[in-house]
């Protein structure tokens, strides 16, 4: 196994099988406002949505973890029959071991034979500035899966804490840019647990991207897992420095109420991802000013079901906020503490 083909599995490994949770999920901060006469019959709610011009029976995506090495396969493929069955979207982990070798495209491919109604591909902004050919190698990401659009992931809480991490962040936007006004498919820039704050949003929204994934603190945290990963290597420092920065972010809900109006009068989207644990949560991002919600760890095991408690719920808390469509949940009242 080489370098990128165990690091991609240990990621996989390590939330599976140790503590990688943030200490507190920030989505219990807020509660949705109980609708005592909803009047509405919970049979005619309608969870469908329209996003990224792709039809959805719930405003869900399960987000990209995975690829690049055997079992990967196995993995997406199970992912990929849920977002099938419950009519769901589905991204694929970073694309970068299959670009720089085609040995590995199955792992991430096999989704195709899946009709997945929104399926996402994914690079790491870091390797966008790595790359020479850096759109070519965007286009043959989107090629690899029939992407109905791209996730350019930012990730640099993880790449400071891992011990092998790439620390270069510098020209980061301009690439963003770049590659978004080369490609036709929707662009989306995905943070990875540690939250997009305001700033990062106002400079985001004149780059000519289709869609913000918050990707906020709060759920799976990426400075615990780098931490886990060094300890192995007998890191001490670097073990240490992810145990210090284990909590670090803007948590997932606060993030979407800073960047909430600004995108909406940019036309921009925004999916909500980050500790995201089942329906009520879904319905909090909703209520905030999320377009869609999206959740990563909880799949990697009885994915089935816990997508079945996900649909339930969600069409439970809009029974419950008198919402009989997605429309009507963002209006909903929610309160804070
Ligand atoms: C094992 C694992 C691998 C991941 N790999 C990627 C990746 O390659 N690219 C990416 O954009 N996000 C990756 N993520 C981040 C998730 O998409 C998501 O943002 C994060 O896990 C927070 O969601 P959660 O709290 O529901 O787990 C990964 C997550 C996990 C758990």
């Amino acid at each position: 196994m080489n370098m990128m083909e165990e690091r991609k599995k240990e990621h996989v490994d390590i939330v599976k099988g140790y503590n990688t949770k943030h200490s507190y999920n920030y989505w219990d901060d807020f509660m949705l406002v109980h609708n005592a006469l909803p009047e509405i019959n919970m049979n005619e709610i309608d969870t469908r949505v329209k996003f990224l011009g792709k039809k959805l029976e719930m405003p869900f995506i399960i987000a990209g973890m995975t690829g690049g090495f055997k079992e990967a396969k196995k993995i997406n493929e199970e992912l990929a029959r849920i977002a099938e069955r419950y009519g769901v979207g589905m991204g694929v982990g970073s694309q970068r071991a299959a670009l720089e070798d085609k040995k590995y495209e199955e792992t991430y491919a096999i989704i195709k034979k899946y009709r997945v109604p929104l399926k996402i591909a994914n690079v790491g902004a870091p390797q966008l500035l790595e790359w020479r050919d850096a759109i070519e190698k965007v286009e043959n990401a989107i090629d690899m899966i029939s992407a109905d659009a791209i996730a350019i992931h930012l990730n640099f809480l993880q790449e400071v804490i891992q011990p092998e991490g790439e620390r270069i962040a510098k020209g980061c936007l301009k690439k963003i840019k770049e590659v978004a006004e080369s490609i036709s498919k929707p662009v989306i820039v995905k943070e990875t647990g540690a939250g997009i704050s305001y700033k990062v949003a106002e400079k985001l929204i004149d780059s000519g991207i289709a869609a913000i994934d918050v990707g906020g603190a709060g759920g799976t945290s990426f400075s615990a897992v780098e931490a886990y990963r060094a300890r192995k290597r007998n890191d001490k420092l670097q073990e240490e420095l992810g145990k210090i920065f284990w909590d670090w972010g803007i948590p997932t809900p606060y993030s979407i109420l800073e960047i909430a109006e600004l995108c909406k009068d940019a036309g921009i989207s925004i999916i909500a991802t980050g500790g995201i644990r089942h329906g009520i949560d879904v319905a909090k991002a909703i209520a905030l000013g999320a377009d869609i919600a999206s959740a990563a760890s909880i799949f990697l095991e009885n994915g089935m079901e816990k997508m079945e408690i996900m649909a339930r719920s969600l069409k439970a808390a809009m029974f419950l906020t008198g919402s009989k469509n997605v429309d009507e949940l963002r209006e909903v009242e929610i309160w804070t503490f």
